[in-house]
């Protein structure tokens, strides 16, 4: 069974561009990414879409259908009526590149600014000793794909332009949690949370943890408790004394 869908694509370049409406067909058992090919493959060879797996694990088809951060390879076409037009933006919290092509490097210069995991010094390989319990606490988080569509909902940064500067996002915040989370990491991801990354700046809305494709839960096991870590050490009159005396 097939039928010829209404699809509105947003075409351009980092200097502008409009949304342009194309008639594809629609085969059954296909999913968005499927129609975005068919269309290069028929009307608009030039049309740029980046993607790799087609099987929901790379990461690289991420982008906007009817305004809803989603994977193009894992949006079916079964869930739209066949009377929907089918509008297919880029991703609106990065620069265009071209077509549904956006520039994601910011997310690659937050990633390097946290640093790495950092065992104790006279541990030596082979001898690093972790509770189940913690090693299963941050399998989640590891099931990331990097798709960036937490990155791209956030209306902290998704509105605010100015905040990329002082803020890192949900992806790049749950890896600081992550690593705080580690028995074995000595160093001190709390306040960089805060201080570096912005976790103050969360306000927990749960945009983050709606859209991600692997369900992780962002925000109740990684920024929540990241943000009672925080809270703890404000807070704990001993650690603030602590702080006061040590700290100047
Ligand atoms: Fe994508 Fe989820 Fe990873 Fe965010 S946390 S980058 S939404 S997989
Ligand atoms: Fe943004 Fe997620 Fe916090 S959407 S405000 S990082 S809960
Ligand atoms: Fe790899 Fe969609 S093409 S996640």
């Amino acid at each position: 069974m097939s039928y010829q869908g209404q699809f509105r694509v947003w075409r351009g370049d980092d200097t502008g561009g409009a949304l342009e409406d194309f008639t594809v067909e629609v085969n059954e058992g296909e999913v968005v990414l499927d129609i975005i090919h068919r269309l290069q493959a028929t009307q608009a060879p030039d049309l740029a879409v980046r993607w790799n797996c087609k099987a929901g694990k790379c990461g690289s088809c991420s982008a906007e259908i009817n305004g809803k951060p989603r994977l193009l390879c894992m949006t079916r076409m079964s869930i739209f009526s066949e009377s929907e037009t089918i509008t297919v933006t880029p991703m609106r919290t990065f620069p265009v590149i071209r077509d549904l092509v956006t520039d994601v490097s910011y997310n690659y210069t937050k990633a390097r600014q946290i640093p790495s995991f950092q065992p104790p010094k006279d541990l030596a390989p082979g001898e690093y000793r972790m509770q189940q319990v913690d090693v299963e606490r941050s399998q989640e988080f590891r099931k990331c794909i990097e798709c960036f569509l937490c990155q791209n909902t956030c209306h902290v940064i998704r509105d605010h332009e100015e905040n990329k500067e002082s803020f890192s996002g949900p992806r790049f915040l749950m890896r600081v949690a992550e690593l705080e989370m580690h028995p074995l990491d000595t160093a001190d991801r709390v306040d960089q949370a805060q201080e570096s990354h912005g976790l103050g700046l969360c306000n927990i809305t749960k945009c983050c943890t709606e859209v991600c494709p692997e369900h992780i839960q962002i925000t109740d096991n990684a920024l929540i408790p990241m943000k009672e870590r925080v809270a703890d050490r404000k807070y704990d009159p001993i650690v603030w004394l602590g702080n006061k005396l040590f700290r100047r």
